[in-house]
């Protein structure tokens, strides 16, 4: 297992790119599911999450060509024959947004067969609404053997009221009505702009959607969708973790190639947290010069402070004067890092969904155990301001989402490394003379 192991206390200075969003990339390639025509999508990220999407949707007999670099991060997805549609236990068990496969392959197949997800390091995560909307447009659901399995001749459009706000849960139905008979109107529907971004690339291979990125969303069915090319907006998630990177190293950082509006809850509270930032149409710069001070931060859905962000915002309260109280009301366990930040010597204190962190203590390198993807990139953000050689094991995590994070670090100037693991000494069997 690699690790990756950081020496604190460089200020970065630079300009620092963007990829394309994660959470963007994943259902614009279970949409290709939906046609029989090929679907290019640019500036897709070069990460886990995205390969083993390939890896689920080559499972099924789709087409599926990855090209990076000059290749503009292109995947060209054609899904005319399709030999099974099933998302097995052993790919959803390593990445639950597999799910989203669930609507397109009813709606385009007829049939689905996608394992149930289980817990995962952050919480619940439940499909409930998935499955209960899916019912809702006229599929008939069975659950057996941790899988769930969906049948439908043809989708009925039908008035979905989600329960709850869920980002996938709405990228699921949004695809599966696209193909169904008659008028789709959605409610309670998730705002984020990974979910107005599907929806572009939707209507570009003919669907008839209107509202994606507001509570309302509706759509007219169509008999057939047809093949597109879209790239994919930025990474904001990426694009707030280099920002509160360069704050917290008092850096002069220019975040290049991301999309401020996305940004706005995070930069309103990084102002009260006393970070300068200004921001044109496609890059923000950061001027970690002064002093930072503590704000209370609650996550909300989006447009509200995204709780993907969360972890990362706690290694900067670390360091601000004062106390700051993180409230984290979208996932049930999502505060693993901050013990991890303990051992680095931040005071942190976890009572149920709220976080106190008394600021400022130094962090010290230490030797630490990533457990999540956002949690993995709360400790590379304390290790840049910790005092000596941090170690973060796992790091897999972080390579689930972050593009090439040690290079484009380094390239701001960043003392991170990857190290594998180190294999014991090969033991030579002696030589036999005969
Ligand atoms: N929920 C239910 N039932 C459902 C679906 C969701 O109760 O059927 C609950 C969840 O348990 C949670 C809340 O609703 O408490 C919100 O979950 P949501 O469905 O919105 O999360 P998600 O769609 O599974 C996406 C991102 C996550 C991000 C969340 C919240 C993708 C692929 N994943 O997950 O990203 O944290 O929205 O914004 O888009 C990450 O990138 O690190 C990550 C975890």
């Amino acid at each position: 297992m690699d690790k990756l192991v950081i020496r604190g206390a460089n200020p970065l200075l630079g300009t620092i790119r963007v990829s394309g969003a994660k959470n963007a990339a994943l259902p614009a390639m279970a949409a290709a599911l939906l046609t029989e025509e090929p679907v290019i999508l640019e500036n897709i990220p070069q990460v886990r999450d995205i390969e083993t999407t390939r890896r689920l949707l080559a499972e099924m007999g789709a087409e599926v060509e990855l090209g990076y670099g000059r290749a503009h991060h292109r995947t060209t997805i054609c899904c005319r024959n399709l030999a099974s549609p099933e998302a097995s236990y052993e790919l959803v068990k390593t990445m639950r947004a597999s799910t989203l496969v669930l609507g397109p392959l009813v709606a385009r197949w007829g049939r689905a067969r996608v394992s149930l997800p289980g817990g995962c390091a952050i919480g619940a995560r439940p499909i409930d609404l998935h499955i209960k909307g899916l019912e809702q447009l006229g599929a008939q659901i069975t659950q057996e053997h941790g899988y769930v399995e969906a049948r439908a001749e043809r989708l009925r459009g039908a008035e979905i009221v989600f329960d709850k706000i869920t980002v996938t849960g709405t990228e699921d139905l949004l695809m599966a009505a696209t193909l169904a008979d008659g008028e789709t109107l959605l409610q309670n529907c998730a705002r984020e702009p990974e979910v107005a971004d599907l929806a572009d690339l939707l209507n570009k291979m003919g669907a008839r959607i209107e509202g994606a990125g507001t509570v309302t969303i509706r759509v007219q069915g169509v008999e057939k969708l047809h093949g597109a090319k879209h790239r994919i907006i930025p990474d904001r998630i990426e694009a707030g973790t280099f920002i509160i990177a360069g704050a917290l190293t008092g850096g002069d950082l220019n975040i290049a190639g991301c999309e401020p509006q996305h940004l706005g809850a995070l930069l309103q509270k990084l102002e009260e947290a006393g970070i300068k930032t200004a921001h044109n149409a496609e890059s923000v710069r950061v001027m970690g010069d002064g002093p930072l001070r503590a704000a209370d931060m609650m996550t909300e859905e989006y447009p509200g402070f995204p709780t993907d962000m969360q972890p990362q915002y706690m290694a900067l309260a670390t360091q601000a004067e004062g106390t700051s109280i993180l409230t984290e009301n979208i996932f049930d366990n999502r505060f693993m890092h901050a013990q991890e930040l303990v051992r680095m010597g931040a005071n942190i204190k976890v009572e149920g969904c709220r976080a106190t962190v008394r600021g400022r203590t130094p962090l010290s390198a230490a030797a630490v155990l990533a457990s999540d993807l956002r949690a993995s990139a709360s400790l590379v953000l304390a290790a840049l301001v910790a005092d000596g050689e941090t170690i973060i094991d796992r790091v897999y995590h972080l390579d689930r989402g972050y593009e090439h994070l040690e290079e484009k670090l380094r390239g701001v100037g960043a003392q991170i490394r990857r190290i594998g693991e180190m294999l014991p000494k090969r033991v030579l069997a002696p030589v036999v003379r005969t």
